[in-house]
């Protein structure tokens, strides 16, 4: 890994930076924070895998306070949020002073939360340490926590300046959550590039997935999508195809059998090329390949007949809906997606159920 050359990415209000932290600019940046406050966000696994390294190999952390969230989606809360600004507040944190959110798309999601509303917003920095935050939720500038159950109710739009993304701090990450940020990789290229998909779809090792290359053509896709529309006016909504079905499962099964979200967004794109294949957006063809794609990284979930009301009236708390209206983003091909297209019950309906016969029919 540390002989492939840095890779940068200058977006409009902030940077990127994929290879070694340490011979990124992470270091000059904090030097334009001496004499202001750092505060590391970290969550338990992060804590215990991530933040030994961060810390003894940049002297300017050595003084930084270290803020720890509880592990898990459970957790993206306003409670939990609650008691991080109280400690920013014992800490005497003002707006000219860093936070450094070290972690998965909780701790970026949170964090970003959390440092953007703080005294109307502080500076913040993404080191994202899951391959789905490295390729996915770091970026972007979308900021959130969920309310009742229901996905990302909460939020901002507040880019972090800086986002380095060091491969090295996978090391430590489980191979299933290598696979969900593979799910996110799979919807870039689904998306978006169609020469990506017939790339990456016959990735199957979690070293392959892990080359800057690799992460370097997905995290280009969203920052390109972003930079045209970046609060989410029209075309960023693509980004969100797998969403409209993958929120609803992730947010039902929360209190049940909980699933992550890179699993439930890989089953919602499933779900959600079935409905583009019905509707002759995408050919059976198109559609039978994304399914064996799929299927063949990760495991399928059953859902009951009955499950199926109560998994749809997740989906009208979308934060895409206006007028009552389930409205999704779809496959028109692959490397190419339309947003804004109303779906309806029925079409839901029989799309959860096709995820059923998967479950209980693997090839
Ligand atoms: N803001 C966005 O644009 C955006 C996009 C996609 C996803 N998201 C959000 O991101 C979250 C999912 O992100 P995630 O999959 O990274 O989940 P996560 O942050 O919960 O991380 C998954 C697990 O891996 C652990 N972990 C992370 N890095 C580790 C490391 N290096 N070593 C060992 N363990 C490590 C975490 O502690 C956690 O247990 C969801 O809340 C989702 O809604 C946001």
């Amino acid at each position: 890994m540390s002989n492939q050359k840095m890779k940068i990415i200058k977006a409009t209000n902030y940077q990127v930076e994929i290879g070694s932290i340490l011979e990124s600019s992470f270091s000059n940046v904090l030097s334009a924070f001496s004499g202001h406050k750092i505060i590391i966000i970290v969550d338990e696994n992060t804590h215990d895998n991530c933040l030994d390294y961060l810390i003894t190999s940049f002297n300017e952390l050595a003084r930084a306070e270290i803020v720890l969230l509880p592990t898990g989606e459970k957790n993206k809360v306003m409670e939990v949020c609650f008691q991080v600004w109280q400690a920013l507040t014992e800490y005497n944190v003002s707006r000219k002073d860093l936070i450094i959110n070290l972690g998965g798309g909780l701790v970026s999601d949170m964090g970003g939360f959390i440092a953007s509303v703080y005294k109307r917003g502080l500076k913040f920095i993404n080191v994202p340490t899951s391959l789905l935050g490295m390729v996915d939720a770091a970026i972007g500038g979308k900021n959130g926590i969920d309310l009742e159950g229901y996905k990302n109710q909460l939020g901002t739009f507040s880019h972090p300046s800086h986002i380095f993304i060091d491969p090295l701090f996978l090391a430590t990450l489980p191979g299933e959550e290598i696979f969900n940020g593979y799910a996110e990789m799979l919807k870039h290229a689904l998306i978006q590039d169609k020469d990506l998909w017939l790339k990456i779809q016959k990735i199957h090792s979690e070293n392959d997935l892990i080359q800057l290359d690799v992460i370097h053509s997905s995290v280009l896709i969203k920052t390109k999508i972003i930079d045209k529309d970046p609060l989410e006016g029209g075309l960023r909504k693509i980004l969100n195809f797998g969403h409209t079905i993958g929120h609803a499962l992730e947010g039902y099964q929360l209190n049940k059998r909980q699933i992550s979200h890179g699993h439930a967004v890989a089953l919602g794109m499933c779900a959600e090329a079935h409905i583009s294949m019905k509707r002759k957006f995408i050919s059976l063809e198109e559609f039978r390949d994304i399914e064996a794609t799929i299927t063949a990284s990760f495991p399928m979930v059953s859902i009951e007949l009955d499950e199926v009301p109560e998994i749809i009236s997740f989906m009208y708390q979308d934060k895409k809906n206006y007028s009552g209206k389930i409205l999704c983003s779809l496959l028109k091909g692959i490397g190419s997606a339309v947003y804004d297209i109303e779906i309806n019950e029925a079409e839901i309906g029989e799309a959860l159920l096709h995820l059923n016969l998967l479950a209980n029919n693997p090839n």
